[in-house]
């Protein structure tokens, strides 16, 4: 049954079409709402998403964002102009196919575009013909009677390990050495089960890298590429980068664009790369259209990639759309008219923080709903978003977790990341009440010097046994 908004308002407006129900989702409702009807296919009633929709005379259906069938069904009943895919099963599960198939404005990755993101091996060879220096070294094992002799591979090398499973995990089937592998027998340990009785399944093995992560995200209409600024995002699950990984507990930009140990030549380099990425797409077919994400590590040997995704990350997301300006939705309409220009995305030279809130057991699901409030007058007043993410309303100010993935995000923007990480920590510890964790380091001072050192020595922890 779908949630609608009250008729005739907006009618004007273009309506654009969103698909899930998490922080990021919920950050594209709000901005879109600043100028169109927002339509959204949501896994549950995320209550920024069917705010946006019902403030904006738009609507929201609870259902799977990933189903082809039920966002072309919902994009035809409701007249949608345009619609925006942006997260990773829709997209693998070609979502955007469907939709144009059906006659539907669709702006993102096709599934085979997407491939970049759900297929790690073939994103692999694609950036080794690209950018061959930048690519680090790595073996694609087939089968468990190949394991060990890859894994000698980087033994004798002297290198670390990142194991990853070929298709999407939702950042969570990633392991490295030594966080979550203490030795190489323990990476052939996990290659070995990744493998196990799924034929044709590939794992990655890729080169440890020193140094500091990151991620660049470049809007692009498959031929122009207009970048949003350099954002660090914090995976694991625990201050001081302890624990599992996780989606993102939560992320920085600098007011500058780039990173503490980021320089303008750095991220141009960046941008180079997914040009030709993009390019390299558009010559073998490929409709991309949205969002290229690109992971890379900053060595001290200098730019490594990582990974790309299809699609803005989340929380990466959450910052560029607060520092955004101007019209998402005129910029959306860009990348589906083909005309954006290298300055089609403006943002404020301004700093952001966003943190998630989650419960104690992320990332594993918890057994009970935990209840939570937010005195939301307050959060806005201290100049703080509520980002609600996996969670519903109860009542006003009162929300329940729906018992997976990150609850709700806090973010602001400032002069300086230290200020609005400030301002986040003070908001969720003075306006939210419940047995939820967020991490406090994320855009500390502390944390920031860390990563300057880091990117500067490159060396990472010692080498395993
Ligand atoms: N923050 C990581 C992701 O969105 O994949």
């Amino acid at each position: 049954m779908d949630i609608l908004g009250a008729q005739g308002r907006g009618a004007a407006m273009k309506k654009f079409l969103i698909c899930g129900s998490g922080g990021r989702e919920a950050a594209f409702a709000s901005k879109l709402a600043e100028d169109a009807r927002v339509y959204a296919v949501a896994g549950h009633e995320n209550p920024a998403v069917v705010d946006c929709a019902v403030r904006t005379g738009g609507a929201c259906e609870v259902g799977d964002p990933g189903d082809p069938a039920s966002v072309v069904a919902f994009a035809k009943r409701h007249s949608v102009d345009y619609a925006f895919v942006n997260a990773d099963q829709p997209l693998a599960n070609g979502v955007v196919d469907a939709l144009l198939e059906a006659g539907v404005r669709a702006v993102g990755a096709t599934r085979a575009a997407a491939r970049i993101e759900w297929d790690k091996v073939y994103a692999m060879g694609m950036m080794e013909r690209v950018s061959p220096g930048s690519t680090p070294f790595h073996a694609v094992v087939r089968d468990e009677e190949s394991v060990d002799g890859a894994v000698d591979e980087f033994r004798s090398r002297g290198m670390r390990i990142a194991v990853k499973p070929q298709g999407l995990t939702g950042g969570k089937g990633v392991r490295v050495m030594p966080e979550h592998l203490a030795t190489y027998g323990d990476c052939a340990a996990y290659a070995r089960e990744l493998l196990k009785g799924r034929p044709g399944e590939q794992v990655l093995l890729v080169e440890g890298l020193g140094g500091a992560e990151f991620t660049v995200m470049g809007i692009t209409d498959g031929e122009h590429l207009a970048m949003s600024p350099a954002s660090y995002d914090y995976p694991y699950r625990l201050e001081g980068d302890r624990g599992p990984g996780t989606g993102g507990m939560g992320c920085f930009t600098e007011a500058s664009g780039l990173l503490p140990f980021l320089s303008r030549a750095d991220m141009e380099a960046c941008r180079s790369i997914m040009q030709g990425i993009i390019d390299d797409m558009r010559a073998a077919g490929n409709r991309f259209s949205g969002v290229l994400n690109g992971g890379f590590f900053r060595t001290a040997a200098g730019l490594r990639f990582m990974e790309f995704n299809a699609r803005f990350g989340d929380p990466e997301c959450l910052n560029v759309m607060s520092v955004m300006e101007g019209s998402f939705s005129e910029l959306l309409a860009s990348l589906w008219d083909g005309t954006l220009s290298g300055s089609g995305a403006r943002f404020a030279g301004r700093a952001s923080v966003t943190k998630y809130l989650v419960a104690k057991e992320y990332p594993e699901a918890s057994e009970r709903a935990v209840p939570f409030s937010v005195d939301e007058g307050a959060v806005a007043a201290a100049g703080v978003e509520a980002i609600p993410a996996s969670c519903v309303r109860l009542g006003e100010g009162r929300y329940e977790t729906i018992r997976k993935s990150r609850v709700m995000a806090f973010g602001a923007v400032a002069d300086t990341v230290e200020a609005a990480s400030g301002m986040v920590d003070g908001a969720i510890d003075a306006h939210v009440r419940g047995d939820l964790e967020y991490r406090r380091d994320i855009g500390s001072a502390a944390n920031l010097e860390r990563l300057r050192e880091a990117a500067g020595g490159g060396a990472g922890a010692p080498m395993p046994p």
